[in-house]
């Protein structure tokens, strides 16, 4: 794998508060990378300074191994696209795209055909005559994408771009942006706050919290194997319940779970007897049946109904266990015939397997 940007110990202070905290990556030639994380945890702030929009107060910024400090934006083989569009509203669509290329000065019929080869590949070779007023705000991101790529930039830094889009048309220009990035081999470099966009769209994700990177994964490592609480409470559902090491071996852990008892749970790194800490574990790792339905799974509780969330293809109960722990547990609506399984005060059991979950500590 080859680094094309590497950004080394940077941070961004405003006064006392860094904004961006030593924060170090590398992303891979041809990769869909996404800083994923909470507003205000630092990732436009981060975004900036790739663009050369702002400077860091210490570390390196590198492009193709080349040091990117006093290298001002317009110079470098980076284009934004933002949120907001940043469109001219008193251009065309096709002037809008042809923006970059006639800055660089290239020949008309080159721009000609260029303005017409982008517009195809974002699907708005119909539009080239309207005004962005004209447009929708997928058509306008469209617009913006199609300028963006225009130059063959080696890095396309999108921050937030489809924040201002309704759901439907969201995952629409999600699947186009796959597409597109891998028909161009540009390499993305993407921002959301949005977790389920990050996992759908990225190869690797950087998850940041407070100008500091959590965890740097593919999403699925991310989503099965988060690192701390921080990941694994923003990525996706998880039930969260306090435990304590009470063996640790090779083959798995018995944890203790105030409430519950004896929990057995996979290794993990560094849990020794007597650690404490919490077991993570997803709701669609947690099996839901009728009370004197067998289950063979190890860990085992009976509960009550307390709650459920419906939503089309799946429900989600909240399962208030016998203990007073609260869990949360998936359940597909496949079966036919059938809309609903439990009902609200309804007596369950609550199942998971041995090695599912991640006891993280703290
Ligand atoms: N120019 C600035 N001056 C002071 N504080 C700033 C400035 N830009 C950003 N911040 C602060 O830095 C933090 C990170 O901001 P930002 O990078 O925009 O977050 P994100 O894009 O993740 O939502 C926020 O607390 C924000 O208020
Ligand atoms: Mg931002």
């Amino acid at each position: 794998m080859t680094a094309i940007l590497e950004i080394r110990n940077v941070t961004r202070r405003f006064g006392d508060f860094a904004a961006v905290n030593d924060v170090s990556l590398s992303v891979a030639s041809g990769e869909f990378f996404t800083l994923l994380g909470p507003s205000g945890c630092g990732k436009t702030t981060l975004l900036r300074m790739i663009a050369g929009f702002d400077d860091p107060d210490a570390g390196e910024i590198l492009l193709g191994g080349k040091d990117l400090t006093g290298t001002a934006p317009e110079r470098r083989p980076i284009h934004t696209v933002f949120q907001s569009y940043a469109l001219f509203p008193h251009m065309t669509v096709a002037q809008n795209v042809a923006f970059p290329l006639k800055m660089a000065k290239r020949p008309a019929e080159e721009i000609d055909r260029r303005v017409r080869e982008a517009l195809e590949l974002v699907h708005l070779a119909e539009k080239r005559t309207s005004f962005p007023h004209e447009l929708s705000g997928g058509q306008k991101q469209r617009v913006a994408l199609a300028r963006g790529l225009i130059n063959r930039p080696r890095l396309l830094l999108l921050d937030e771009p489809l924040g201002a889009l309704d759901a439907k048309l969201r995952e629409e220009m999600q699947i186009e942006l796959i597409a597109m990035q891998r028909e161009l081999g540009i390499t993305f470099v993407f921002v959301t706050h949005s977790q389920p966009e990050a996992l759908a769209l990225s190869h690797r994700i950087a998850v940041m919290n407070a100008g500091r990177i959590e965890q740097m994964d593919e999403p699925s490592k991310i989503y099965g194997f988060p690192r701390n609480r921080f990941v694994a409470d923003f990525i996706g559902h998880c039930n969260m319940l306090e435990a304590r090491v009470a063996d640790a071996t090779p083959q798995g852990l018995r944890l203790e779970v105030p409430g519950l008892g004896a929990v057995a749970a996979p290794p993990a790194d560094g849990a020794r007897a007597g650690a404490s800490g919490v077991l993570a574990i997803r709701p669609e790792q947690v099996r839901i049946a009728a009370p004197d339905a067998a289950l063979d799974l190890q860990n085992r509780f009976g509960g009550k109904v307390r709650d459920f969330l419906y939503v089309g293809d799946v429900t989600t109960y909240v399962v208030d266990l016998e203990s007073g722990a609260r869990v949360e547990a998936l359940l597909a609506n496949s079966a036919p015939g059938r809309a609903k399984f439990f009902e609200v005060g309804d007596a369950v059991q609550v199942a998971w397997r041995h090695d599912a979950g991640a006891f993280l500590h703290g």
